[in-house]
């Protein structure tokens, strides 16, 4: 899907952001390998640390699908400037793609683009035996 089309679907994903407490609506697209395409919108709760981001709703979303192979994630917010995901956000992204390609767009027309690998150079990893691993 080209970059345009991955937009549109993390526009769409923001205009239904249920943001009630902190007004900032978040949308994301998240593609996989072989070409589908996840949306995600922050979901937020009255119990204020049970909400989760627009990033990790698109990740269940796919993963719920079976996808485990993502090529590139599309943000928008509310933000002036391109927000970059948070950092519980990239280490849930980097479970599966440490080398994620995200694209940002700000409402001041800016587009930042960043290598999930350079926005989390030291992933918290487990190898088969549950041990840490660099
Ligand atoms: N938020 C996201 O959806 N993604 C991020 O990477 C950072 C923050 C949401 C969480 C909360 O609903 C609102 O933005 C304000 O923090």
């Amino acid at each position: 899907m080209s970059a345009r089309s991955l937009r549109d679907v993390a526009e769409d994903a923001r205009s239904n952001a249920y943001a009630p407490y902190s007004r900032f609506h978040v949308g994301a697209a998240l593609q996989s390998s072989t070409g589908n395409v996840y949306g995600g919108a922050n979901v937020e709760n009255a119990s204020f640390g049970v909400g989760i981001c627009a990033e990790r709703s698109a990740l269940v979303a796919a993963v719920t699908a079976g996808d485990r192979e993502f090529s590139e994630l599309v943000l928008v917010s509310d933000a002036a400037d391109p927000a970059a995901p948070c950092g519980a956000c990239r280490q849930a992204l980097s479970e599966f793609a440490p080398g994620l390609r995200i694209v940002s767009h700000g409402l001041n027309g800016e587009t930042a683009e960043w290598s999930l690998a350079d926005l989390l150079p030291h992933q918290f990893k487990l190898d088969e035996s549950n041990r840490f691993t660099e």
